[in-house]
């Protein structure tokens, strides 16, 4: 009788092992445990630095299992160019089966599968932004706007310590709530942030370690456990939009859009049943956007005045810069930054060193295909490392330190090095790039023409180590706020 079970238990072990080796030249990785894949070989809070030790091992384009789930992971500039730019289409999908998409109910246009739904709503929201003034000066008005509130709110902390990160957040909220609603909600209105709470909150959940057990372990995911919390926010922030929605349909005059939802609402009624363009994921396609543009935005921010206050002879050297430039003039603008080759190289080693959006959104490949000479069936899950290229040695001249000599070249004139992706690249590539540029340009250069930014002398210190989660946040810091004298 025990040597039967012995037998049994062998056999299964067998099947169950040689089912964990990987396909016939499919990426290589860690030996996979059954079941549960390669999640013990990973710190759940945070696995940037495990991925980083894979790739050393196992090279540029590896895979782990989630689970029973492989997930080939692409690093470094060459491999992510072939993947993204040269094999664009081949590496534009999005899973469907992740805790991600069932939290936003597969709707909007950020995790729709690469497909004609997809192509209608990323290239109407390109359009959209664009005629709302992306590129042109209304959109510039529209940031300067709100950059008044974000001056007004430092002017009360003159000559005290702050903790910018409500302000940026919701900033960065309301411009877009702009171009989207046509409005902009207080900085201590109840509502918003609530609202921003959720996002932020999200944004931590959605690849945390309960994001990772609900990928990896379909049979938890009916269970009452913390992961909850994700779908119950996607609830409030659908009733916040649900509600702007039934304002606008109530409001609006047919052909004369104000905003991003009326225009939806034309194009609705141009198209009529087509299938692709519908109330349902309007309310979604609108929160998707409020999202990318709130936490992306504000984090890249919040890095930026961590890095202003803790080095200030570069604070200094941009506002420098910014006073000749400026000299005599009312505003900023975004062609200034032609002028303006420090202040240009600053913003971008910023954004190098925020890495804000870390893993990038996942992929999917649409179509069997290969990468680096590896096979790579269609569907599978694709994380492109986009943290690997921002710090990748021989890329930057300091890949590992904060210094703006990474976009400089020796005439001291800006240069663009290609392994700046924090957009991404390819068919996928963020569709606010614009925007948050425009944005990181004209609030950087306005504040620091304005103020003076310290690290506190009681604070310590600084810690540069962000939270990880979808978006790479700051740490809680304060810094004092001084009135500058030249202007
Ligand atoms: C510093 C700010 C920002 C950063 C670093 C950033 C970064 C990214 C990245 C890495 C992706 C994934 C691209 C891919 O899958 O290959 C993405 C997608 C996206 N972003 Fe941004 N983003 C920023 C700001 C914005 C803003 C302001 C908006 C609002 C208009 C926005 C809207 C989107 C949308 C809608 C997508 C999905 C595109 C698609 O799937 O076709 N982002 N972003």
């Amino acid at each position: 009788m025990l040597s039967s079970v012995l037998l049994w238990f062998c056999v299964l072990l067998i099947i169950l092992l040689l089912k964990s080796q990987r396909p016939k030249n499919f990426p290589p990785g860690p030996t996979r445990v059954p079941i549960l894949g390669n999640i013990l070989q990973l710190s759940l809070d945070n696995p940037l630095k495990d991925f980083e030790r894979l790739r050393k091992t196992y090279g540029n384009v590896y895979s782990l299992y989630l689970g029973s789930k492989p997930a080939v992971f692409i690093n470094g500039l060459e491999a992510m160019k072939e993947a993204l730019v040269t094999k664009a289409k081949e590496f534009a999908g999005r899973p469907q089966d992740l805790f991600v998409n069932d939290t936003t109910d597969r709707k909007g246009v950020i995790l729709a599968d690469y497909g004609p739904s997809w192509k209608h709503h990323r290239r109407f929201a390109l359009m959209t932004l664009r005629n709302f003034g992306l590129g042109k000066n209304s959109m510039e008005d529209r940031i300067h706007g709100e950059i008044k509130y974000v001056i007004k709110k430092l002017e009360k902390s003159i000559g005290k310590t702050m903790s910018p990160k409500v302000m940026f957040h919701n900033a960065s909220s309301n411009i877009i709530c702009q171009v989207l609603f046509g409005r902009r909600y207080e900085y201590d209105d109840k509502f918003i942030n609530m609202i921003v709470q959720c996002f932020t909150e999200n944004a931590k959940l959605a690849n945390g370690p309960w994001a990772m057990l609900y990928d990896s372990f379909p049979m938890i995911r009916s269970l009452p456990l913390p992961f909850r919390r994700a779908f119950k926010n996607v609830e409030i922030c659908q009733k916040f939009s649900k509600q702007l929605l039934t304002e606008h349909k109530n409001t609006r005059v047919p052909g004369e859009p104000r905003d991003f939802v009326d225009c939806y609402l034309d194009e609705m009624n141009k198209r009529g049943e087509d299938g692709f363009f519908s109330e349902a994921q309007l309310s979604m396609y609108v929160l998707d956007i409020h999202f990318a543009g709130t936490d992306t935005t504000s984090n890249t921010l919040l890095t930026g005045f961590l890095y202003f206050a803790t080095f200030p002879h570069i604070q200094e050297r941009c506002q420098q810069e910014i006073d000749k430039v400026l000299n005599g003039k009312d505003l900023a603008s975004f062609d200034d930054r032609h002028n303006m080759p420090y202040v240009q190289a600053v913003i971008h080693e910023v954004q190098r060193i925020a890495n804000t959006v870390p893993l990038s959104v996942f992929h999917t490949t649409t179509q069997d295909t290969e990468l680096m000479g590896y096979t790579i069936p269609k569907g599978t899950l694709i994380i492109p490392n986009l943290t690997t290229l921002l710090n990748e040695e021989g890329q930057w001249k300091f890949p590992h330190e904060f210094n703006p000599e990474n976009f400089l070249n020796d005439q001291g004139e800006f240069v663009k090095p290609e392994a700046f992706m924090p957009f991404s690249a390819g068919t996928r590539m963020c569709l606010g790039e614009g925007l948050a540029r425009m944005e990181l340009f004209l609030i950087i250069v306005t504040l620091l023409r304005k103020f003076k930014f310290i690290w506190p002398e009681d604070a310590g210190k600084p810690d540069y180590t962000p939270v990880y989660g979808v978006t790479l946040t700051p740490r809680p810091y304060s810094m004092k706020i001084l009135l500058r004298e030249t202007q």
